[in-house]
């Protein structure tokens, strides 16, 4: 039984008081204990953002494009600035606390803190990744389509809605994965209301067509994904097209194959959508797969 890893940071950002003076940068606590005060405004508010952060072969992956779009988000909320060198470090000591297992998470928190008291509140998570998400690779996941209740332009339009932001107001994600369940699915694929595909609630969508792979622009209101950077960047490597296109649900029909991609679950290919099945190209899957977990940085 490997243990998780908790630690809580006394700094989260430079721009904050420190929560102990002098203290170390970090410290490991009880996982399994209450540590977080029930006046957080992360508890109370889900006011914060997060980021997931696959760990594999005792390396985090994709560790800096995680800090770099934990900063975005604490912009976007106008959070205190994280202290990246921080959290770094505090990343790496947990990968190196953690017992060795092929494949785990690490989640990282930063809330507004106690209200009134001016200090975010900082800790990481690490744990081994579920099995349920390798099944996934293989078996493939049923999709429906729902509507994000959006335009497009949200994030151009109404920046306050924080479209693109990875915040703790997952409330509605997990709702849409409750509905996609009722309706006999494992995922949801979001469409706006002008009619294109947007991204899964925790992940990405890529569709390939021939030898070319296509996802959503990431200026219509969805999260600029990692793995999904990543994919590309392996794509252009092995001579595959790659673009950034607006796509509606009937080129998701159409393509050859279609994925949904995150950190931690990494490539899920698409089986069925709305209860029609759809073709799945388990080769190139496999191939995505094994080059994201061999990701060393
Ligand atoms: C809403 C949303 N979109 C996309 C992603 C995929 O991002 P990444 O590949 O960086 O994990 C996530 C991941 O958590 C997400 O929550």
């Amino acid at each position: 039984m490997t243990s998780p890893v908790l630690l809580m940071l006394n700094r989260p950002s430079r721009d904050a008081e420190p929560h102990e003076p002098g203290g170390p940068s970090f410290a490991r606590l009880d996982p399994s204990a209450a540590q977080v005060s029930v006046l957080d405004l992360g508890v109370t508010r889900g006011d914060g953002i997060f980021e997931s952060i696959s760990v594999a072969g005792g390396r985090a992956q994709a560790l800096e494009p995680h800090l770099a779009r934990f900063a975005v988000s604490a912009r976007m909320l106008q959070l205190p600035a994280p202290d990246l060198d921080a959290w770094r470090e505090a990343i790496l000591a947990a990968v190196a606390l953690h017992d060795d297992v092929p494949e785990a998470f690490i989640k990282t928190v930063l809330t507004r803190g106690i209200e009134g008291d001016g200090r975010p509140t900082g800790w990481l998570y690490m744990e081994p990744s579920s099995p349920a998400f390798s099944r996934a690779r293989t078996e493939g996941i049923r999709v429906v389509t729902l509507n994000r209740g959006y335009a497009t332009t949200v994030a151009r339009d109404f920046p306050w809605l924080l479209q693109g932001a990875k915040t703790l107001s997952y409330g509605l994600n997990r709702a849409a994965g409750r509905e996609a369940a009722a309706r006999g699915a494992d995922d949801v694929i979001f469409v706006s209301t002008d009619g294109y595909l947007l991204e899964g609630p925790t992940s990405n969508v890529i569709l390939r067509t021939g030898d070319r792979l296509v996802t959503p622009p990431t200026d219509i209101g969805i999260l600029a994904g990692t793995t999904q950077a990543h994919i590309f960047a392996y794509a252009q490597g092995v001579g595959m097209g790659t673009a950034y296109e607006m796509l509606t649900p009937d080129d998701l029909r159409a393509a050859d194959a279609a994925w949904l991609v995150s950190s931690v679950r990494h490539a899920a290919p698409v089986s069925s959508v709305d209860g029609e099945d759809r073709t799945m190209d388990a080769g190139f899957t496999a191939a995505l797969n094994e080059f994201l977990l061999a990701r060393r940085d």
